[in-house]
């Protein structure tokens, strides 16, 4: 599949669609509590959605019977939200995507509730940093590979390690487009980066072993050792010069 340039008019709309993702994101991480039940997430991003005049771009993508992942301590994505209570030093991971006139925004954030181990603390410090480096090398003229690189490179210098089976993507009308965007890798890979591309950058870190199982409900994916994972994910415009994060409030 070619890769696809969003013209200018698209990206407008895929900023105003990152806008209403990030405040619904930011909405949801405020909520966080213990004894908070996962559905409640759920509920309230059909309500704010509903309100917002989106649709949430996850309830019935091959299946998945939800509008947003929530993914707790030792699962790394795509976790259903269920009747289990939030306890106090979760690590909670909510993955969630809109689309707002045909376009999809995505994104993803890490949360310590409560009182949290300094393991678990730091794992979340590190992903978000890991994220963020990946964004600093995204621009015109860079291979694929260099976003990957930047990740590993950072999270495995910290004692962590990088989730593979699972990477980011090309987004915009479909939520998962080419090119695939690895975690990992080396910079001489991949496709080269053009302005008017649109990525989300995704990075999954685990603590102890980067291999992962899914649960019978075919959804949840955990680390394969029951160590803590983190998550976080921006959708990003690539420029000439600095990428245009979509996904902040
Ligand atoms: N946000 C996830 C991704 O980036 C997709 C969630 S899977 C779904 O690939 F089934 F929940 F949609
Ligand atoms: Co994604």
């Amino acid at each position: 599949m070619p890769i696809i340039l969003k013209s200018r008019d698209e990206i407008s709309i895929m900023r105003e669609s990152g806008r209403i993702l990030a405040e619904t994101l930011q909405l949801l991480v405020e909520r966080l509590r213990p004894g908070l039940v996962e559905k409640e997430l759920d509920e309230i991003v059909r309500r704010e959605f509903r309100r917002r005049g989106v649709t949430p771009t996850f309830l019935g993508y091959l299946g998945y019977p939800a509008t947003v992942c929530v993914s707790i301590n030792d699962e790394i994505v795509h976790g259903i939200p269920g009747d289990r209570e939030i306890m106090d030093g979760d690590v909670v991971s909510i993955d969630l995507g809109c689309t707002y006139k045909g376009f999809v925004a995505d994104s993803a954030v890490t949360v310590g509730v409560g009182n949290v181990s300094p393991a678990a603390r730091r794992l979340i410090d590190v992903t978000r940093e890991a994220l963020w480096r990946g964004i600093a090398v995204s621009r015109a003229g860079a291979r694929v590979g260099e976003i990957g690189a930047a990740i590993q490179g950072y999270v495995e210098g910290e004692g962590f390690s990088v989730v593979r089976e699972y990477v980011g993507h090309g987004v915009g009308r479909q939520m998962h487009e080419d090119p695939q965007v690895p975690n990992y890798g080396t910079p001489a890979s991949g496709p080269v980066l053009r302005a008017g591309m649109v990525i989300a950058i995704e990075p999954m870190v685990n603590i102890g072993d980067w291999r992962t199982k899914r649960d019978p409900d075919n959804w949840t994916v955990r680390t394969i050792d029951g160590t803590l994972s983190a998550h976080f994910e921006h959708t990003l415009a690539i420029t000439e010069g600095e990428p245009e994060v979509l996904t902040l409030p």
